[in-house]
């Protein structure tokens, strides 16, 4: 029985991660802005093996109160998944919306390691901080578009490499999963597989990974994903 850590445990990726770990019969720290129904309703039915804590992983005091209030115990994997579509239009080449460019940053790339720094000293050797990063943060994605989206992962994937190494000496391990292009809010519902389906492989992923491979780039599917 592993206790795990949830960011953007709502809707979409978060929740259905959420979802497969009680059903294994693991405790579920959901994190999340504000709780939503299914969330309430995976709680409830859980034999209190998923808490639900208030955490908008943009803001530092935030992360820290809802690190704080889910108690005490080791965990054994931390799932960055919450995130952002950010500013995006046809004319990002002519003007940009500079609040915005930051929010999505601070969401994306901050918050990331706002959350691993308020959980760590929770997390001893074998513990795994598995970032959800895209495709369109790796430089082989051969489209234009979503500049902040497409840099804020970028910065990711780079951020949670220093990250692994720098962790590697405490057996700390480290990973960034592209999760497929998922029927979320983000994804759309013309989207290639469901959450479910992303879920099982991010899990199958996580478990897998080990110190040897800490800081690599996956697919939700275990395939490589260049950089
Ligand atoms: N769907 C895809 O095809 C796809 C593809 C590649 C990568 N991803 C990545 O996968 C992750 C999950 O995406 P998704 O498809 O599940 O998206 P989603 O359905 O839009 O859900 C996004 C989640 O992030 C949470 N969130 C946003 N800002 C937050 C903040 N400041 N603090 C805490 N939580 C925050 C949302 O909470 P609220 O309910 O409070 O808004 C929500 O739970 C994201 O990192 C995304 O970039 C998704």
């Amino acid at each position: 029985m592993a206790t795990v850590a949830i960011t953007g445990a709502a809707r979409g990726i978060g929740l259905e991660i959420a979802r497969q770990h009680v059903e294994a019969g693991d405790n579920v720290i959901a994190l999340a802005r504000s709780a939503s129904d299914q969330l309430n309703d995976l709680a409830a039915a859980s034999n209190g093996k998923l808490t639900i804590h208030a955490m908008d992983v943009a803001e530092d005091a935030s992360v820290k109160a809802a690190a704080a209030a889910s108690g005490s115990d080791p965990i054994d994997v931390l799932y960055n998944v919450a995130g952002v579509t950010g500013p995006s239009s046809e004319k990002e080449l002519e003007t940009a919306d500079w609040q915005a460019w930051n929010d999505t940053f601070n969401v994306m790339v901050q918050g990331p390691l706002r959350v691993l720094q308020a959980f760590l000293p929770r997390m001893d050797k074998g513990a795994k901080v598995i970032n959800i990063t895209s495709q369109l943060g790796a430089s082989t994605w051969p489209y234009g578009g979503f500049y902040a989206y497409a840099a804020s992962k970028a910065a990711l994937n780079r951020l949670m490499r220093s990250v692994a190494i720098d962790l590697k000496d405490r057996g700390v391990i480290v990973g960034l999963v592209h999760p497929g292009w998922v029927q979320t809010d983000m994804g759309g519902a013309g989207a290639d597989i469901t959450p479910a389906e992303s879920a099982a492989g991010i899990r199958k992923v996580a478990a897998d990974w080990t110190l040897e491979t800490s800081g690599d780039f996956l697919k939700w599917n275990g395939e490589p994903h260049a950089w």
